[in-house]
């Protein structure tokens, strides 16, 4: 239920549904798409970004609250006691999410000791918030080919290709781990998986739990994690990774959330799986982000000498909710577009393909309230209208309840039910697409038995990810990660364990005359603007 503010633009939508439910709108060429891109979309703000003064990627773009973090001291500048060893294990997961949980299940499997490490509880993670599903090409007419062109295409001819090639040759064999270890995916009355469409995809490969899959694939993760007695240590932080004498990741500094007491563990393999960064709110953009998602791990494994790939591009998804301001920047899952609702202006005007990539639709809007003045004042933001009641109008009574029950449950409890009317939607921060460059055995460049997967990962996806292959990719790479890192133990043998980099990165911030307060990891986000202990 809408005030009488949105009365005026409300009955242009309803006006024009029929005409719109109709209309197919032209997919845009590659020039248009570049036009737009530069000119409407967050990555292209210059003056949102910096140039890096230090560490590996010295010279070269992040974004200005990303080059803060990386450039601040470290929690333990003036050193940590690297003999108060509260856990020695050989492969050590930082990360609670989906890509840490597979990692340790695989760890685990090639025998392994194996433990992980979460600042908050295991399950508290992107992964839980994702919410249309999982590509993989497991259907006749389509193939990881097929897969690859699509998100080759997505990404801007920008993603590793060795990478990427192993992410949907992959696919098939990671739905049906999943499958094996019980995960319910939506399937007809005779078995057959149910798939749609997502943006960018030229063929249905999305495999879902309704629009919870997220939720569902976690707590799948999280019961074998138990199952298999893993140690998961919580409310515990990694603040900064161990080197041994040669040079190789032997540990991390760890962090009590609540006490703030600084142990060490130490670790023959260490994996980062910390997720992505959603809460560092680039640009002031409200986040479909899970509270934790503080680019932890783009700090920690750049003080040890990691490498970034693409730290510069990030990826607002186009339907964030926009209203009521309760939910502003919840995801409204890509699913509902999948379904057939259309994303139209305030004159009730359908002004882009609902299923360009999201990049390009995220552009769109932005222009579409912006330089087109065609938003609806929607309270902390202009948006625009997407269309819900055309899924029950193409796919019949009770499509919404039945496949989108979480969107139908968020909105109703603001009084709004999305079978009889439109939702507001602005684009919210969503995904990192850069990230730790990584091999395809999930190796950092630049330290040896330092692992990763998951978001924080960057290269995958090239530029811009597709909808669908996030949720794969922590799978893919998250089991190569354990699996990998606990072959790497096996041949590891224990040193002397040292920060000397933390001190080294010190002396480089001095050099570079980088003069600041701020301290990092993050940790979590401060919404209160006081000083927190983190
Ligand atoms: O729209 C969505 O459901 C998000 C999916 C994803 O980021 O892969």
């Amino acid at each position: 239920m809408y005030s009488d503010e949105f009365k005026e633009s409300l009955c242009a939508v309803e006006a024009s549904r029929e005409k719109n439910l109709a209309y197919e709108p032209p997919r845009m060429t590659a020039e248009e798409k570049e036009a737009l891109l530069s000119e409407y979309h967050p990555d292209f703000k210059m003056n949102e970004f910096d140039t890096l003064k230090v560490g590996k990627n010295k010279g070269s773009r992040a974004p200005k609250e990303l080059c803060r973090m990386l450039q601040a001291h470290s929690r333990v500048r003036d050193g940590a006691d690297l003999s108060n060893i509260k856990y020695d294990v050989d492969v050590l997961v930082i990360g609670g999410g989906g890509a840490g949980a597979a990692a340790a299940i695989e760890a685990n499997s090639a025998g392994a000791s194996v433990m992980i490490v979460t600042k908050l509880r295991i399950g508290d993670a992107n992964t839980m918030m994702a919410e249309g599903g999982i590509q993989a090409a497991d259907k006749p007419g389509d193939s990881p080919c097929i897969h690859f062109l699509d998100a080759y295409g997505g990404g801007h001819f920008a993603a590793k290709r060795e990478l990427l090639s192993k992410l949907v040759t992959e696919a098939p064999d990671a739905l049906l781990w999943l499958s094996n270890l019980g995960v319910e995916f939506d399937k007809t009355p005779d078995g057959e998986m149910i798939t749609t469409h997502g943006g960018g995809t030229s063929r249905k490969r999305m495999h879902a739990a309704k629009d919870y899959s997220g939720a569902e694939i976690m707590r799948t993760l999280r019961d074998e994690v138990f199952n298999r007695e893993i140690p998961v240590v919580d409310f515990t932080s990694a603040v900064e990774i161990i080197l041994d004498e040669k040079g190789r990741a032997a540990g991390a500094v760890l962090m009590n959330m609540e006490t703030g007491e600084i142990t060490a563990a130490r670790a023959k393999t260490v994996i980062i799986a910390t997720g992505g960064a959603g809460r560092v709110h680039y640009q002031g953009f409200p986040t479909s982000n899970h509270y934790g998602a503080t680019a932890d791990g783009l700090v920690l494994g750049y003080r040890a000498g990691a490498k970034l790939l693409y730290a510069e591009t990030l990826q607002y998804h186009p339907t964030g909710a926009a209203y009521p301001q309760q939910i502003y920047g919840s995801l409204v899952t890509e699913k509902v577009r999948s379904l057939g609702a259309k994303l139209v202006n305030a004159a009730g005007e359908v002004f882009v393909h609902p299923l360009e990539t999201r990049d390009v639709a995220a552009a769109a809007i932005i222009r579409e309230c912006g330089a087109r003045r065609l938003g609806v004042d929607a309270g902390n933001t202009k948006a625009v209208w997407l269309d819900t009641p055309m899924i029950e109008m193409l796919g019949g009574s009770g499509t919404i309840e039945k496949r989108i029950p979480a969107m139908m449950r968020m909105f109703a409890n603001f009084g709004i039910d999305i079978r009889k009317e439109p939702i507001l939607v602005y684009p919210t921060l969503h995904y990192q697409n850069g990230g730790l460059d990584i091999s395809a055995r999930c190796e950092v460049t630049g330290v040896e038995n330092l692992f990763a997967a998951g978001e924080v990962v960057g290269g995958i996806h090239g530029k811009n990810r597709l909808m669908g292959n996030s949720l794969l990719d922590i799978i893919v790479f998250g089991r190569t990660a354990g699996a990998c890192a606990a072959e790497a133990a096996k041949k590891t043998v224990s040193e002397r364990l040292t920060l000397s980099h933390v001190e080294k990165f010190e002396k480089e911030l001095a050099a570079a005359k980088i003069e600041t307060d701020d301290v990092s990891p993050m940790l979590l986000p401060n919404y209160t603007g006081k000083k927190s202990m983190f």
